[in-house]
């Protein structure tokens, strides 16, 4: 695990003072967060927290995400759905199935039975808002206004059934069938209030030795992502403030998510030099064009002003206020059955302050230059607040529903 992506006990402690929150000495709820990725904490990742997990958590390997449609239509039931996904969550967190071994033999059991005996394996459990959500449940004036649909970009070719959702689930762990048995049963409890929309899985190996994991293009993909550590930059660009407009959100953060196809048949015919040209990096060992080491800074002379890792971070003035953590996944889905190729790509999913001055401007730049465009399709998309953790007792959601009716 990477040492920069561990979020310390003084960076969460200096994030709880960013935002007004109180933490107590050493026990405080946040100060769990900063446990993430020390020994002894290998297995479990505690679900409670100032912030949710999931987000500065060193990456598991698997993904299951799901969206969701509301059927509910007052506050005071999605308080109820919300609450109850919280309790579950906390449980399934610790590796525990959900409700009592003993059951009334006439009724299905409470836990749908898959994850028994499997260790917590890091799962994290993250939920989120869509802008829909708001409207549906007459809670309009609360939406930020930071949580805007996305515009059309060019070259999209999105599919609408597998695009946007009233809420999400990111479930994120070492084992694919903890993290899906995680969405499985939430969406099993909220039957009746919520329905699923769409459902991603994905995937992501860190070699033994190396920090950084490979897309489906087979570059390292994170070289240059932020750094949960780094308490100035986090706090600027990825948790909302309370003087953001929505004080509900402080602590939070929004979701940007879009299913990238990757077209493997024409890209694995294309020669390495021009591959490593379109990213501005080399595909051995990441080092930028020029440069000898992964880390090295990006010379301006060697990495074409169009490469990719320019495109998305020019580097200029004021260029650091648009930077996203990125925490995306490979995923894929057997054969798209309109081109009988690979259903593969990356499933993009980057966290931010505010995805209309950093996502839209940055994808805004790469859609209409990326010389990876002639590889990749944009093939789904959704934007998600992302409120922030609770304490034990507590429930995802209170700081918005916690005094309606
Ligand atoms: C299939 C689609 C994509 C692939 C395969 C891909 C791959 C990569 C790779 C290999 C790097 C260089 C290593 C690194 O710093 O992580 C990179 C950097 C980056 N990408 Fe992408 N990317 C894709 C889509 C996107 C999208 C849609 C965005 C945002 C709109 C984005 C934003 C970035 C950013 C901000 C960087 C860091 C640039 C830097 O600071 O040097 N990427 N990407």
């Amino acid at each position: 695990v990477d040492e920069g992506a561990r979020l310390s006990r003084r960076s969460l402690l200096g994030l709880a003072g960013g935002l007004g929150l109180a933490v107590g000495a050493g026990v405080g709820v946040g100060v769990d967060r900063a446990l993430d990725g020390e020994p002894g904490a290998r297995e479990t990742i505690p679900f409670h927290g100032l912030t949710q997990a999931g987000i500065t958590t060193p990456q598991q390997e698997r993904l299951a995400f799901a969206a969701y449609d509301l059927q509910l239509t007052t506050p005071g039931e999605l308080r109820e759905l919300l609450r109850t996904w919280t309790t579950a969550a906390g449980t399934l967190a610790t590796g525990s199935e959900l409700g009592s071994r003993v059951q009334n033999h006439w009724q299905p059991p409470n836990d749908t039975g898959e994850a028994a005996g499997l260790p917590p394996a890091r799962l994290t459990i993250t939920f989120g808002f869509g802008p829909t959500l708001f409207e549906t449940v007459g809670l309009g004036s609360r939406r930020p206004s930071q949580l805007a649909s996305l515009p059309p970009f060019p070259g999209d070719e999105l599919d609408l059934q597998r695009s946007d959702g009233d809420l999400c689930v990111q479930a994120c762990a070492d084992d694919a069938q903890v993290a899906f048995h995680a969405v499985r049963n939430l969406t099993r409890l909220a039957f009746g209030s919520a329905s699923l929309r769409w459902l991603q899985t994905g995937f992501l190996s860190s070699p033994p030795n190396e920090a950084t994991p490979r897309n489906l293009m087979g570059f390292k993909d994170g070289s240059n992502n932020l750094d949960p550590s780094d308490r100035t930059r986090m706090a600027e660009n990825v948790w909302a403030d309370g003087g953001d407009g929505q004080p509900w959100m402080a602590g939070g953060t929004y979701l940007v998510a879009r299913r990238i196809r990757i077209r493997t048949e024409s890209w694995d015919r294309t020669p390495i030099g021009e591959q490593e040209q379109i990213f501005g990096r080399h595909k051995a060992d990441g080092a930028p064009l020029g440069g000898r080491h992964e880390q090295d800074p990006v010379d301006a002379r060697r990495v074409p002003a169009d490469a990719h890792i320019r495109l998305a971070n020019p580097r200029r003035r004021g260029s650091e206020r648009e930077r996203i953590l990125r925490r995306g996944y490979n995923f894929a889905d057997g054969l798209d059955p309109a081109v009988g190729e690979l259903d593969a790509g990356l499933f993009f999913l980057a966290y931010q302050r505010d995805p209309r001055r950093q996502f839209v401007p940055i994808q805004a730049r790469l859609a209409a230059s990326d010389g990876l465009n002639e590889y990749i399709q944009h093939r789904a998309s959704a934007v998600f607040a992302i409120p922030p953790g609770t304490e034990p007792g507590g429930y995802v959601g209170a700081t918005l529903l916690g005094a309606t009716r």
